[in-house]
């Protein structure tokens, strides 16, 4: 599995930072000019890559997923608890299926899309949307590795996703989440978009109006998918 290493620069947590080509130069350092530690195995950022902080001091990378990721996808699936995996799946699923493999790591960047964080072991978050077919709205999911949760990175990844989403079109997300997900929920009620909540039999479905950007006015109609 390729191995990333991390520019130290200080930012704020939150705060995207500029991916540095960590492949060294005949000195031995990256972009930025850090040394690259000997013995890791350099990768070159790709374009839609972006190093981003955790609340708890930790980067990870976040960038489209690729058909490569399918052995870095299965490893992460394994390491989640059976919580986080009942939260995901609505029940038991201990092992992704060869199909499920497959399509979470073939997406057209259109209609469907996902995006990884990944640290210098391997995948440790995956975010994705999924278009109804013609039309303006898209389910999204999201699942967090159980070492990560809590320091902000479901929150990015929705902010991520949400401009990937509407740069291609899509006004509603629109999320099924159990009831008991306060954590889900959480993260969807602070996102700051106009949002609507609707519970049936233990699952609560949220719909996002991601055309709307945090921070303005909050339209008066009725909010909804068309
Ligand atoms: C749900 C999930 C994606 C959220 O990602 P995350 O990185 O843990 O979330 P964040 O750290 O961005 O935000 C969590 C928020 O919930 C709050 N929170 C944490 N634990 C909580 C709890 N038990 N009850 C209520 N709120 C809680 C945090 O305070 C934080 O809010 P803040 O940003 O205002 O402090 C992640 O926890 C996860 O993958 N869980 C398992 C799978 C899952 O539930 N997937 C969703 C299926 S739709």
């Amino acid at each position: 599995m390729d191995r990333l290493t991390w520019s130290d620069t200080a930012v704020g947590v939150g705060e995207r930072r500029e991916p540095v080509n960590v492949v060294p130069n005949a000195e031995g350092r990256d972009s930025s000019g850090s040394e690259v530690p000997a013995g890791k195995e350099p990768v070159t950022p790709g374009p839609d890559d972006t190093d981003v902080l955790l609340t708890n001091g930790t980067t990870v990378r976040v960038r489209p997923i690729r058909p490569d990721d399918a052995a870095a996808l299965r490893a992460f699936h394994a390491g989640l608890s059976a919580e986080s995996i009942m939260l995901r799946f609505f029940g038991a699923h201990p092992t992704l299926s060869d199909a499920e493999v497959e399509r979470f790591t073939h997406v057209d960047g259109v209609d469907r899309l996902a995006l990884v964080a990944e640290d210098g072991m391997g995948i440790v978050a995956v975010a994705r949307f999924d278009r109804t077919p013609g039309r303006d709205e898209a389910e999204a999911a999201f699942v967090v590795g159980d070492a990560f949760q809590g320091h902000g990175l479901g929150s990015l990844l929705l902010q991520r996703l949400a401009d990937e989403a509407r740069a291609r079109g899509i006004r509603w997300l629109v999320a099924d989440t159990l009831a008991e997900n306060f954590r889900m929920l959480h993260v969807f009620r602070d996102a700051g978009f106009p949002r609507t909540f609707t519970l049936a039999s233990e699952v609560m479905r949220v719909v996002m109006d991601i055309g709307h950007r945090p921070g303005q006015p909050v339209p008066g109609a009725g909010i909804g998918p068309t």
